[in-house]
């Protein structure tokens, strides 16, 4: 049964870099371990939103079927890479919207940007196929997980 915004804004927060391997697990998406991302987050290179900038998904929480990820007519054309919940979003309302985990799959740092032909890993300049998640350069081997997505009302929703 997918959750409610109440659910979502109810769950217990905790410090954003609480350890994205804990989300890789919830999600069942991430295929490496918190311990690279751990580097990256002291070493600096993931730059970290503020929280309130998607409030849809709060730092910590863990998004679930039904969690809302932002509104359509937030979603830049180049797409969005939501770091509270470790999702790149991509695509738009006329030929729909896929997501991506946001984590390398090389050695998990977050992806930084979203390039004109590419999604960006900052730690070692990984480069992955907007369309598939596929790696295109670098050495990142495998794709970015897959997270399926869709559309409820005005907002992009993990499916
Ligand atoms: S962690 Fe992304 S390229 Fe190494």
């Amino acid at each position: 049964m997918p959750m409610s915004d109440r659910e979502i804004h109810d769950t217990p927060t905790s410090a954003p870099h609480d350890g994205p391997s804990r989300r890789g697990v919830v999600l069942g998406l991430l295929a490496t371990t918190g311990s690279a991302v751990g580097l990256c987050a002291t070493s600096g290179c993931s730059k970290k939103k503020e929280p309130e900038e998607h409030p849809e998904v709060r730092a910590g929480s863990e998004p679930k079927p039904g969690a809302k990820l932002l509104p359509i007519d937030k979603i830049p054309a180049e797409g969005t890479i939501i770091q509270e919940a470790g999702i790149v979003v991509l695509g738009n309302p006329h030929d729909g919207f896929r997501a991506f985990s946001a984590y390398c799959t090389h050695q998990g740092c977050m992806l930084s940007d979203i390039s004109s032909d590419a999604l960006n890993c900052p730690c070692h300049g990984s480069r992955f196929d907007l369309t598939t998640g596929e790696p295109l350069s670098g050495p990142a081997r495998k794709p970015l997980p897959r997270v399926k997505v869709r559309v409820a009302g005005e907002h992009v929703v993990i499916e």
